[in-house]
């Protein structure tokens, strides 16, 4: 098969050249020329592992082919990014555009598939636009959206092994799709229609943003009634049908931030829960920096070392990251901030990010984790990157360290979720 995958992000690169290395002939196109060019030099501009050496290869066999316009193909993926609107509605512009750029190169029997994450009823939308090249769909060409499912850091083992639910605009749509998607796909495909198959994809997301809220929610509580969440959650999930999620500074991502609102914009009569729940999990940035204040309090003008920009742990993703949010909060609240990602180097409200922790963490008063990437999993209070701290506090908000062990070691540390008789107080002489 002849495939054009429109969008080569964080989804559409690692489908493209997963396709690519099946034996199919793949044209990526991309409206971004910086992105075209590195792809066809066979580097690659996103993080994600095990991409690269696949995407050389595709490249220099000549299978994959970036370019920045499509061409005429059997099958059209198009993978581009759906946001939000500042007021929450949804923002459809890269979808039309997308749908728009490959009308004039259809011809019969080609198949359209979407699999950019959509608000129900999107894929059946794209209809008038499609047949703007006089084609007729569901007769002359077919369409199914397939939204993806895999979790960043893990793309090219779960394309292979999730199951994946294609759902056609009619069944010949969702069987041609389901045929295609077979070349890679181990995993169970399961057909359905097109707006059943967008909505299962938002209830997923929907599901895990709801059940963080309520952790986010236990955590503030357990904070009031001073206990510690993490321990109340574990001995919960013992309960055979019990599975609470763990807290955190907030929800980020593409997904899981964005996508219930798609549910809310749908149905917001319908939708009051889920609407709480993204209200609960935006605010917990705010609620985080709340804490950071009350921890530093007695020192004066206090520097914060934060530690994980990310939205989610060992990935560089920083887009709608909760980590940012409490930045930015810290920031307006007049604290000097330094920042450390080692796998990000973009900027961050208008600050460096270090690559090294020991630049980080140089004359702060405290640390904060926000992220929790595996290196600071391992973080030893000894580690020699932390000697130039001031004032030995550690924030966690991702319960991530071993409390007991940095206690041993000077530390004053205060967790998320954990409550005052819980809290240790005693700690360093702040004057
Ligand atoms: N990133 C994830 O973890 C993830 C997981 C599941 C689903 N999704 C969904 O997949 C879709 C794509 O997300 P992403 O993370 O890959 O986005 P991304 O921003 O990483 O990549 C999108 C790419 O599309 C390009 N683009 C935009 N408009 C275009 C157009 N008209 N023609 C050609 N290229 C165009 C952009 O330049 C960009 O390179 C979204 O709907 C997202 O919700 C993402």
């Amino acid at each position: 098969m002849k495939i054009a995958v429109v969008g080569l992000g964080y989804i559409g690169l690692p489908t493209a050249v997963m396709f690519a290395s099946h034996g199919h002939e793949v044209i990526g196109v991309d409206v971004l020329p910086e992105v075209v060019e590195t792809l066809a030099r066979g580097d690659i501009h996103i993080e994600e592992p095990g991409v690269a050496p696949v995407l050389k290869s595709v490249v220099e066999s000549g299978s994959f082919r970036p370019q920045l316009l499509p061409e005429k193909a059997d099958v059209f993926i198009l993978s581009v990014p759906t946001p939000s609107n500042d007021d929450h509605s949804p923002n459809l512009g890269f979808v039309t555009k997308a749908a728009e750029s490959i009308v004039p190169y259809l011809e019969p029997g080609n198949l359209v598939i979407l699999e950019s994450t959509s608000p129900p009823g999107t894929t059946i939308g794209l209809i008038p636009t499609l047949e703007r090249s006089g084609l007729k769909v569901g007769v002359d060409i077919y369409l199914a959206h397939s939204p993806e499912r895999v979790l960043p850091g893990r793309i090219l083992i779960e394309l292979v092994e999730n199951d994946r639910v294609i759902g056609g605009y009619t069944l010949e749509s969702a069987q041609k799709a389901a045929d295609l998607y077979r070349s890679f796909v181990q995993g169970g495909i399961l057909q359905t229609d097109a707006t059943t198959a967008e909505m299962a994809k938002l209830m997923e997301n929907t599901f895990r943003d709801v059940n963080i809220a309520l952790a986010n929610e236990f955590s503030r509580i357990a904070e009031r009634v001073g206990i510690d969440v993490n321990e109340a959650i574990r001995l919960a999930n013992h309960h055979p049908r019990v599975n609470i999620l763990n807290p955190g500074p907030g929800v980020g991502g593409h997904c899981i931030a964005v996508d219930p609102w798609f549910i809310v914009d749908s149905a917001p009569e319908e939708s009051t829960l889920i609407r709480t729940a993204r209200v609960v999990n935006d605010a917990q940035p705010g609620y985080v920096a709340d804490l950071v204040t009350r921890i530093v309090s007695g020192i004066e003008n206090p520097t914060v070392a934060v530690l994980g920009l990310a939205y989610k742990p060992d990935v560089d993703d920083i887009r709608e990251s909760p980590s940012v949010e409490v930045v930015k909060h810290l920031s307006r609240l007049g604290y000097r901030l330094r920042l450390h990602d080692s796998h990000t180097r973009s900027e961050v409200a208008g600050m460096p990010v270090y690559g090294e922790l020991s630049e980080a963490v140089s004359g702060a008063d405290a640390m904060i984790i926000l992220t929790d990437h595996r290196e600071y999993h391992r973080l030893e209070p000894d580690d020699e990157n932390l000697s130039g701290i001031v004032h030995r506090i550690l924030i966690d908000t991702r319960n991530c360290v071993n409390p007991n062990l940095w206690r041993d070691a000077g530390y004053a540390v205060h967790r998320l979720g954990v409550g005052a008789p819980f809290m240790v107080t005693e700690g360093p002489d702040f004057d």
